[in-house]
């Protein structure tokens, strides 16, 4: 649960459906989940078994299973895109507590489309109050992350996951009801396949990454911690498909919606915050339902937020070899963190800057980094084996992971590359 927490996030809810919207709806959808079961499935289950077969976090995962040092690259390399990541997604995760608080209050009630439109590039650029709505979660994650793994991140995914989904599924049912739904739905569901354009197969594979949590050692954390019963492909797969589920529910929250008030689907990163207020107000229940719906947005930031913080709060602990515990990890990471959003909130350009350098190279090379360290470097059988972590993988399974890891997933991860340094 805790790892779907970490999946599930504003890349499904606030992402997702703005880039299918302007990808072609189900072309892009299809695209989408070939990425996810060809690529994020092994990097999934990777992370999973470094940080199960080390029981360490990302900063001691590669020393500990290699014996040297010359993997550690990689560990930096996490820490450091976990921190750029945090700056820009506390940023948006203080827009949905923003405009949850607005909701609360009813400020939507009678705004036009256009007035919503500049509500939100005011809301924006609010310095002030944007900088304290995005410190907000800073603090709810490190008032989570104070405790240890069980009695924090667990016990409070336990219960915000299913939360999340009956949420989820009580939106798309009021959805599913307004007059001229279906042709959102059909939008969603029927594949026009001359839409699929490499720059499309590109844009599903690294929605692919953001969603799945893949490529900062997210996941290498939270193997850590795995009991030495628990089946990594089994875990795995459960991840991949809430994530999907999820996904999919947020499209088929949006666009029937979009549709039945006669929007446009490719409105862009601000689909979220200005359409959809647009549309609860056409809602029976316009209050209710706009609570609901950012209330549900902000869960799912914070269980994906406290995931980020997560890695580099085990990371102190580990570098700093227990001279630092938990509480004053927390603090320090906290205290890096809090720098990192006010440069966000200040310089819009560094909050683009974070977003792009993440998504474009560093996850997508962290992931490699690792696909090849597995792949290549350790020993896959026997006791010292890396596949010995999971009982789940065995025979054929294992056999076409490894591959998997070996060519498929590195030649993947070339192409969006070549694609984000503009040369495919
Ligand atoms: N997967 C989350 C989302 O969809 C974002 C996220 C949380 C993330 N932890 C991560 C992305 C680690 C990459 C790495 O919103």
């Amino acid at each position: 649960m805790a790892a779907a927490g970490s999946a599930v996030g504003l890349g499904n809810i606030w992402k997702f459906p703005y880039i299918a919207g302007e990808n072609g709806g189900a072309a892009f959808l299809i695209v989408y989940l070939i990425c996810v079961l060809l690529f994020g499935l092994p990097l999934i289950m990777t992370e999973f078994l470094i940080g199960k077969r080390s029981g360490k976090s990302a900063y001691g995962a590669f020393q500990t299973l290699n014996g040297n040092s010359r993997w550690n690259w990689l560990s930096w390399l996490c820490m450091l895109t976990a921190f750029l990541i945090m700056g820009f997604y506390f940023v948006v995760t203080g827009w949905c507590f923003s405009y949850l608080t607005e909701a609360l209050t009813g400020v939507f009630h009678g705004l036009s489309m256009d007035t919503l439109s500049s509500h939100f590039e005011a809301v924006v650029a609010n310095k002030p109050r944007m900088l304290l709505f995005s410190v907000l979660p800073v603090a709810l994650t490190a008032a989570v992350l104070w405790f240890d793994v069980n009695t924090g991140i667990e016990r409070l995914s336990k219960i915000l996951m299913p939360l999340l989904l009956l949420m989820m599924l009580l939106m798309a049912g009021c959805v599913l009801m307004l007059d001229g739904s279906n042709i959102g739905l059909q939008f969603f569901f029927r594949a026009d396949f001359t839409k699929i354009t490499p720059t499309v197969v590109m844009e599903a594979m690294g929605q692919c990454f953001f969603s799945l949590s893949i490529g900062m050692g997210a996941l290498i954390t939270y193997g850590a911690y795995m009991p030495k019963t628990q089946n990594v492909t089994a875990t795995s797969i459960q991840v991949i498909v809430l994530d999907t589920l999820v996904a999919i529910l947020a499209g088929i929250i949006i666009f029937p919606a979009v549709f039945a008030f006669g929007l446009n689907p490719e409105e862009g990163p601000q689909l979220v915050f200005v359409v959809l207020p647009a549309i609860f107000e056409q809602m029976s229940f316009p209050w209710l339902s706009s609570v609901l719906f950012f209330a549900l947005l902000c869960i799912a930031a914070l269980t994906s937020t406290i995931s980020l913080m997560e890695v580099a709060v085990a990371f102190v602990c580990e570098a700093s070899n227990g001279k630092l515990n938990r509480h004053k990890s927390v603090l320090i990471v906290s205290a890096g963190v809090i720098a990192l959003v006010v440069l966000c909130v200040g310089i819009p350009f560094i909050f683009n800057y974070f977003d792009k350098v993440t998504a474009d190279i560093m996850m997508p090379l962290g992931a490699m980094g690792m696909c090849l360290f597995v792949g290549w470097c350790l020993p896959k059988n026997g006791e010292k084996g890396v596949l010995h972590a999971d009982k789940g993988i065995k025979h054929i399974a294992g056999k076409i992971y490894i591959a998997a890891l070996r060519f498929l997933v590195p030649a993947a991860i070339i192409l969006i590359f070549l694609n984000s340094l503009r040369i495919l």
